[in-house]
């Protein structure tokens, strides 16, 4: 995927005027959103679609599909019928689910991004432990996309290790959570980014802070 500056904007507003008009401000210095729970479920699945077709952006929504294969695709199904670019699916649930979500990103010609580790400390409890396996399931899958954690640069840095350079990792948790751009984007190759700009006064000026941080 072409993402502009490296930056992904987690759209986590909850109403879709609102978001809109931080999207619009800040569209010069991005092309990717990334649209989770919060947006589509206060708004409609429609909230990927009015992005898509006013800004043409790429769309990944972070659905963080973790059930039965068949309960997969459907999710899948109605993500990318929606008009998403891609879909975020967790690796624990195993090879029958996460492939459940290939096939049918396969037919809209979309990509599954993989859920190795998350960037909340909450996940050194159970999710760093399989963490490792979750990547190597990737990578012998034939997964290019996968999530790493912007909050612990050594775990980021042994996922990369594990996936390759060949694969494309985008990173949450820079900002609020912790992360540093910089830093990130030493084993990234992407940045998500929300509340850092969502929720600042002023978003154009909090993207452009981010990007000259990045020289
Ligand atoms: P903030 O406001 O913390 O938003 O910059 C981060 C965004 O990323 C999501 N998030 C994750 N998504 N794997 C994911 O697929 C993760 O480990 C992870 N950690 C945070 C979060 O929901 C928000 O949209």
């Amino acid at each position: 995927m072409n993402i502009k500056n490296n930056i992904i904007l987690a759209m986590d507003l909850m109403d879709i005027l609102e978001a809109y008009e931080v999207v619009e401000e800040i569209s010069d210095y991005i092309n990717t959103i990334k649209i989770g729970y919060p947006l589509t479920l206060a708004e409609g699945l429609e909230s990927i679609g009015i992005f898509k077709d006013n800004f043409d952006f790429n769309i990944i929504c972070d659905y963080k599909v973790a059930d039965i294969p068949e309960t997969n695709s459907k999710i899948a199904d109605l993500t990318f019928n929606a008009g998403a670019d891609a879909i975020i699916t967790h690796g624990f649930v195993g090879e029958d689910s996460v492939k459940a979500c290939l096939d049918v990103a396969s037919d809209y010609d979309g990509d599954v991004f993989l859920l190795t580790e998350m960037s909340h400390s909450g996940a050194q409890m159970f999710l760093q432990g399989v963490a490792d396996d979750i990547a190597k399931m990737g990578l012998e899958m034939g997964i290019k996309n996968y999530v790493a954690p912007s909050t612990r640069l050594n775990r980021l840095s042994e996922i990369r290790n594990i996936v390759g350079k060949d694969s494309f990792i985008i990173s949450p948790g820079v900002g609020t959570q912790g992360g540093d751009p910089k830093d990130t984007l030493e084993y990234a190759d992407a940045l998500i980014i929300g509340r850092s700009i969502y929720a600042s006064n002023n978003p154009k000026e909090a993207t452009e802070s981010i990007l000259n941080s990045l020289k």
